[in-house]
């Protein structure tokens, strides 16, 4: 515990501790996450490695990347559009693709994962990657429901081994939980600070339990919306917009639901009902259950609490 609370505290100020200035990064994993953390350090001068197991996929990736630049451009170089277009070829020259994941990790600096949400997957993947990365190189995962300490058991890197969770979408969202376990370093610690720092973005220091502070807080939060609906206490639409007028929040919690996804929704929460099946913020919901059995996800397939075009 106390361990802990030592990185947290110096999370918050300059800390004496040596910190490895982050160069290179490989992503593992180019989907919504992925592609958009290449995105962001890129932008901010790092050269990057995304991976992913096609070409096919990883050429859709770097497409997703150049249109999403454009947007960034259209705005912040609205008077210099010939200067909009060198910087998306310059943030683009800094992106390389790669199937071969033992290869894309033999010089970085950083290995940051953002594969499928599933434990032995994620596991299997770091136990192979730490054989081939040199000793030097800080492995990361944007997890968003399992512990890192569990992932990271699969290697020999304990102490060189974090969580950096971002939000979706990355280029957007400002904030990234910096997790240490009991095993990770000071200076490994200090590294992801920084690397968040010269991103752009604002960090802050979490514990290693599963949901970190966000999730842990707003997946409980959706799943009691859920059940209170369930219990006819409010329509989805009411509760919507009692929560959006009510709390100032920007979106209602089954519009929320539908952005996040109800599988992915479900499949955090039943990780956690395992964990703690006494503990009532993690009880199922058969509304929710059906809607994935049915493939009703939310917005990536068309329906979900909602129905889009
Ligand atoms: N989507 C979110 O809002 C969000 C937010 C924060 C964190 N996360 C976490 O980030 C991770 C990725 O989520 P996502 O939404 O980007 O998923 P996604 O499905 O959009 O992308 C995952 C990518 O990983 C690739 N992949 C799977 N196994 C691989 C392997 N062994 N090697 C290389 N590539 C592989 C897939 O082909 C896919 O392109 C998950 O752990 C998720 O929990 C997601």
């Amino acid at each position: 515990m106390a361990f802990y609370t030592q990185h947290i505290r110096r999370g918050f100020c300059s800390s004496a501790v040596r910190s490895l200035a982050i160069k290179h990064v490989t992503i593992i994993g180019s989907g919504q996450m992925g592609a958009g953390i290449a995105q962001v350090a890129a932008s901010t001068g790092h050269t990057v490695t995304l991976v992913d197991t096609s070409d096919d996929i990883l050429k859709k990736a770097v497409k997703g990347i150049e249109g999403s630049l454009k947007r960034v451009v259209k705005k912040k170089f609205a008077d210099k559009p010939e200067a909009g277009e060198e910087f998306i070829q310059k943030v683009l020259k800094n992106v390389s693709t790669s199937t071969d994941d033992g290869a894309a990790v033999q010089s970085t600096d950083l290995v940051l994962e953002a594969i499928v949400e599933n434990l032995k997957i994620k596991q299997d993947l770091f136990g192979r990657l730490d054989k081939m990365a040199p000793a030097h190189t800080i492995f990361a995962s944007n997890t968003s429901s399992l512990r890192i300490s569990d992932i990271a058991s699969s290697t020999s890197r304990l102490d060189k081994f974090g969580g950096l969770h971002f939000f979706n979408p990355v280029p957007m969202m400002k904030l990234v939980e910096v997790v240490a376990t009991s095993a990770t370093s000071q200076e490994t610690f200090d590294s992801l600070l920084n690397f968040s720092k010269v991103l752009g973005k604002t960090s802050v220091s979490c514990k290693d339990t599963p949901g970190f502070i966000v999730n842990r807080l707003l997946v409980p939060y959706t799943m009691e919306a859920i059940r209170l609906h369930e219990r006819g206490h409010g329509s989805k639409e009411d509760i919507d917009i009692a929560m959006k007028l009510g709390a100032g929040y920007p979106m209602g919690p089954f519009e929320l639901s539908d952005y996040v996804g109800l599988d992915v929704i479900k499949f955090i929460m039943d990780g956690w009902n395992a964990l703690e099946p006494d503990n009532p913020l993690f009880a199922q919901s058969e509304l929710l259950n059906k809607l994935v059995a049915q493939g009703k996800f939310g917005r990536k397939t068309g329906e979900g609490f909602y129905k889009y075009k």
